[in-house]
């Protein structure tokens, strides 16, 4: 069932501005995984702000669960449903201690103070963050303080969390836990995810791979189609994944190897069987 249905949605920031998002059509289905990518000033964040109404489409429509964004009578509704996390954790973090943080979106919701506590349990443990309840965010790491943006939104019990990179001010480790994180919430809650990502290898997983270009959407399709589509990736100024970088140059130098290699374990695999 589709959960994100954006129809000929355009946008630009003011009446006399450039189109930023042109002609866009998109479906989210609920429990997808889906991956956007696209180089720079492609329209990535801004279409990341339209999904819960920050942004307000000028031409056509984006409804969350049949609901429009251009209502104002369903923001509020939209806003519990998408939970948005962005680039800087540092941004994001309100409180001095972990649990309070986590707890201020149940808060906001007028929420009774034993399901705040359960909420804010459940979500601290969920992110894998349950032990630091009572540490003070400054102190943690990059990738915990994400984790614990995450677990805020996740206490509001949303359908659906839009990732604006998540990943993009942290070191290999944090990037690792977060995505991994992302990971768990969609296989084991079934959470929609809608992430965006400017590191290739964080989108081999996903369901869909939306690349955007111009404002548009270039090309849609599994991790499988998408990076088979080696000189539209590069036309579009991406890259491929490292391992599948690797793959191909294997490749062209005759070894005689499947196009669909992602992931290191599976190259190693297949390089050992190798005659
Ligand atoms: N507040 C704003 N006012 C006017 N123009 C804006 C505003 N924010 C973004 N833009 C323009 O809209 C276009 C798309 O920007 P957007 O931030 O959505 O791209 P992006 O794909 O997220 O880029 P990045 O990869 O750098 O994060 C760019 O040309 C940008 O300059
Ligand atoms: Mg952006």
């Amino acid at each position: 069932m589709s959960l994100i249905n954006i129809e000929n949605l355009h946008y630009r920031y003011n009446s006399k501005g450039n189109w930023v998002l042109k002609e866009v059509d998109l479906e989210v289905n609920s429990g997808e995984f889906v991956v956007i990518v696209g180089h720079n000033g492609s329209g990535k964040s801004t279409l990341a702000k339209m999904l819960n109404g920050l942004l307000i489409p000028t031409e056509g429509d984006i409804e969350i669960n049949g609901r429009s964004t251009k209502d104002r009578d369903n923001i509020w509704n939209i806003r519990q449903q998408v939970g948005m996390v962005f680039q800087n954790p540092d941004n994001q973090l309100i409180a001095n201690i972990v649990e309070e943080d986590v707890a201020f979106g149940p808060e906001n919701l007028g929420l009774e103070s034993m399901k705040i506590r359960d909420r804010v349990d459940w979500a601290l443990k969920e992110v894998g963050m349950e032990e630091f309840k009572r540490h003070a965010p400054h102190n943690l790491s990059g990738g915990q303080k994400q984790r614990i943006a995450i677990a805020g939104v996740l206490a509001m019990k949303p359908k659906c969390l839009v990732l604006d990179e998540p990943t993009a001010m942290l070191d290999p480790l944090g990037r690792k836990s977060v995505i991994s994180t992302i990971e768990k919430l969609n296989k084991s809650l079934g959470m929609t995810v809608v992430h965006i990502t400017h590191f290739m290898n964080e989108a081999i997983k996903a369901d869909r791979i939306i690349v955007m270009d111009g404002g548009r959407v270039a090309l849609e399709g599994t991790p499988k189609d998408i990076f088979a589509k080696v000189n539209q990736i590069k036309k579009y100024n991406l890259d491929l994944p490292q391992v599948a970088q690797l793959a191909l140059e294997l490749q062209k130098s005759g070894l005689d190897l499947p196009d669909d290699i992602f992931e290191v374990d599976r190259l190693v695999n297949l390089l050992c069987s190798l005659k």
